[in-house]
């Protein structure tokens, strides 16, 4: 199991720092369940400082698909390695949503990372309309095939999956465990097809979309439910702790 904060556009650096700390008091020594943090770009030095140390590992919101160069505003992910992250969120929808990523750019971005040794989540997930459709299989399917196109994984531990619901990112309307579940073990049969059976059987697949304290444990009986990837839930450590709480219980 793997529980992973995504901060989003959220706290300055001494707050986030604050939290870090708050974070690490929380779970920071907790055993059997990974731990994340990912806090904005700016005070990934600072909070990697603090995590240091503890079981808690850093990840970062995004990053670009080149080396380096002239691309004005963008982090590339030899500079995500120099500050100490472990993990990249890549995809995710608000990403995808308001910055124009496609699956041709994440899968780039994926490839980058790997380059890197940076383990990536890989954000899928559709949106309310295309639920309503009974596109959603087919949607997912398209994110799963096309971002980890040409990426080989022999250690299932090389990239995590996390599956958002669109329609359930900053609701409060979670997906309830059944249609997680149906969902992750779609995502479970595909990785088995790309990678195989022992691979794609053991990769992490996380649930993302308004997980609260109030609602982990369900979602995290789920057999193909391998922890969550927290948003608002996230920052608070309190609320983080109880999220983290459950993973080690359903683990
Ligand atoms: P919320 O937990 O705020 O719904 O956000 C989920 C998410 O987008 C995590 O990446």
């Amino acid at each position: 199991m793997l529980v992973a904060g995504n901060w989003k556009m959220n706290t300055d650096r001494t707050s986030a720092v604050q939290l870090a700390r708050d974070v690490v008091g929380a779970v920071g020594d907790v055993t059997g369940v990974q731990v994340a943090v990912c806090p904005p770009a700016v005070s990934l030095d600072a909070v990697f400082e603090v995590l240091h140390g503890s079981s808690v590992r850093l990840g970062a919101q995004n990053m670009h698909y080149e080396d380096h160069g002239a691309f004005t505003g963008e982090i590339s992910a030899g500079m995500l390695r120099s500050v100490g992250c472990h993990y990249v969120i890549l995809g995710h929808s608000e990403r995808r949503q308001y910055f124009g990523e496609t699956d041709v750019s994440v899968n780039k971005k994926v490839k980058k990372a790997r380059e890197y040794k940076l383990v990536p989540i890989l954000c899928v997930g559709e949106t309310l309309a295309q639920r309503d459709a009974g596109e959603e299989n087919a949607v997912v399917q398209t994110q799963v095939e096309k971002g980890l196109a040409g990426v080989e994984i022999r250690d299932p531990g090389e990239v995590v999956l996390a599956y958002e619901p669109v329609w359930a990112i900053g609701t409060g309307r979670t997906a309830t465990p059944a249609q997680a579940q149906a969902m992750h073990a779609f995502i479970r049969g595909l990785l088995i097809n790309m990678y195989g059976e022992k691979v794609g059987f053991a990769m992490q697949i996380l649930y993302g979309g308004s997980v609260k304290p109030g609602n982990a444990a369900d979602l995290f009986a789920q057999p193909d439910v391998d922890g969550g990837l927290i948003g608002g839930a996230s920052l608070n450590a309190a609320d983080f702790g109880a999220i983290v709480e459950a993973a080690v219980a359903a683990s």
